[in-house]
This record gives structure tokens, sequence and C-alpha cells, in this order.
């Protein structure tokens, strides 16, 4: 019989290897993944482009109703990248610019009520593998799976900064810093769906675990819960 399919939110603070994790997962079983993060920077870039004033809730409204967002699966590395009204922006979407503003952004409602809408119909499907901040207490608070990351602040910092220094030699370890520090900050303390464990969330430490080391936890979790109950 084919396994019954089920939706995994993974929530946590930035850079704590979310998607890393969400992208092995969905990998292994054949599920969608879905980085909704990636869904708040390609408003952000829209809103940075467009020149729309945070403060200007109309030129929000009518922003986001030019905003379309997809997903395409990348030929060559099977990556899943987002596309802004058809333009692929996976690269663009990570520039430090966009990380700069993309918490102020996420913190406004109408913004998050548009994303929201779009990833509880994607969650339609089911098997789906989605990491952001409120997808355990807000998008998917029925998810059969909910985990929660963390990982040691400096580590964090550490392997934000090597994967930007690749784009951007010139960044620094104080920038990536600040820039996390100020995101969890704001991602935590904001109004609307404030970061938050939720009450099922099971915590995941990987300070000290390797990428393959908390993928074949996380799979022994799926596979107890698809275990099927004995009388
Ligand atoms: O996961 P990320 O670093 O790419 O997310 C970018 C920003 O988007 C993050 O600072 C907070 C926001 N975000 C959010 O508010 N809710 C989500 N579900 C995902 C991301």
């Amino acid at each position: 019989m084919a396994k019954q399919k089920i939706i995994i939110a993974i929530d946590g603070y930035s850079a704590c290897g979310k998607s890393t994790l969400a992208k092995a997962l969905a990998k292994k079983l054949n599920y969608h993944f879905i980085d909704s993060g990636a869904m708040y920077r390609a408003i952000t870039l829209y809103f940075l482009r467009e020149g729309v004033s945070l403060g200007d809730e109309q030129a929000i409204g009518q922003a986001l109703d030019h905003v379309k967002l997809s997903f395409e699966n990348n030929q060559r590395t099977g990556d899943s990248e987002i596309l802004l009204n058809g333009e692929n922006v996976a690269r663009a979407i990570r520039d430090m610019l966009v990380a700069e503003k993309v918490s102020e952004v996420a913190a406004i409602k109408a913004v998050r009520q548009a994303a929201v809408a779009q990833q509880q119909l994607m969650g339609k499907r089911r098997g789906i593998v989605m990491d952001g901040r409120d997808i355990g207490t807000v998008v998917f608070p029925d998810a059969e799976l909910k985990i929660f990351m963390t990982a040691d602040p400096a580590i964090r910092v550490k392997r934000r900064f090597e994967e930007q220094y690749e784009k951007d030699p010139a960044i620094t370890i104080e920038e990536i810093k600040a820039n996390l520090e100020l995101r969890d900050y704001i991602d935590s303390n904001r109004e609307e769906s404030p970061l938050r464990k939720a009450k099922d969330a099971i915590v995941l430490d990987n300070s000290s675990l390797t990428r393959a080391e908390q993928l074949d936890k996380v799979l022994a979790w799926v596979k107890e819960l698809q275990q099927p109950a004995t009388a």
C-alpha cells in the first residue's frame, strides 16, 4: 500500500539550515519542497525594484496585485526555483539588499495574507515540505510533522558568511552577524504571526549534526509517523 503523503512544516531562525534539510527531505521522500522565505524575498525584490514605500498601504496593495509567484524545477540541479512574474529570480533574491529589507516587508499584514493564502493552496496537494517562520503555527497548524530548528548563533553566522562570501567577497562577518540578529529580532517580535515554536513541534538543534545525520534523524520521525497503528 502506498504510504500516506504528509505535510512537513519546518520553522526556525534565519540561517539554521532549514532549507537544506527541507530540500534533502523532499528529494528523499519524492515530495515538493516549498521555500516560503523565497516568496517573501521575491515580494521584497519587487517592492525594491518598483520603489514601493513600506509605509504606503495603498501602494503595497496595488503592488501585491501585480506580483505573481510560481516555482519551477531547475533542470540541471533539480532545485525548485522561484519565479517573479515569470522571471527566475532565484539568485537575485539572495542579494544582501533583499536580505536587509525582507523582514520589514514580511511583517506587513497584507504581504503575509497574500503569501499565506498561496502557501495553503500549495498544501492542498500534500506530500510537501515547507520551511519558514510560521508554517507550523499559521500556514499548516495541522501538519503531521512540525520541526523547529535551532543552531548555535556563531555557527549560523559562519554558515551564512561562507554562503554569501561566494557571491560577494567584500562581505564581512560583522555585516552577516548584524543582519541575522536584526532579522531574528523583527521576525520574533512582529505583530503578525511572529516566529514561535508550535506547541507540538519537535526541536532539532543541528549545531553539531552533519547534514546526513540530521536527515537520518528526521527520516526516522517520518517513518514512525507513517507506521500503521497497531491495535
Ligand atoms: O528563510 P529566509 O531567511 O529566506 O526568509 C527571509 C525572511 O522572510 C525572514 O527574515 C522572515 C521572512 N519569512 C517569514 O516571515 N515567514 C516565513 N514563513 C518565511 C520567511
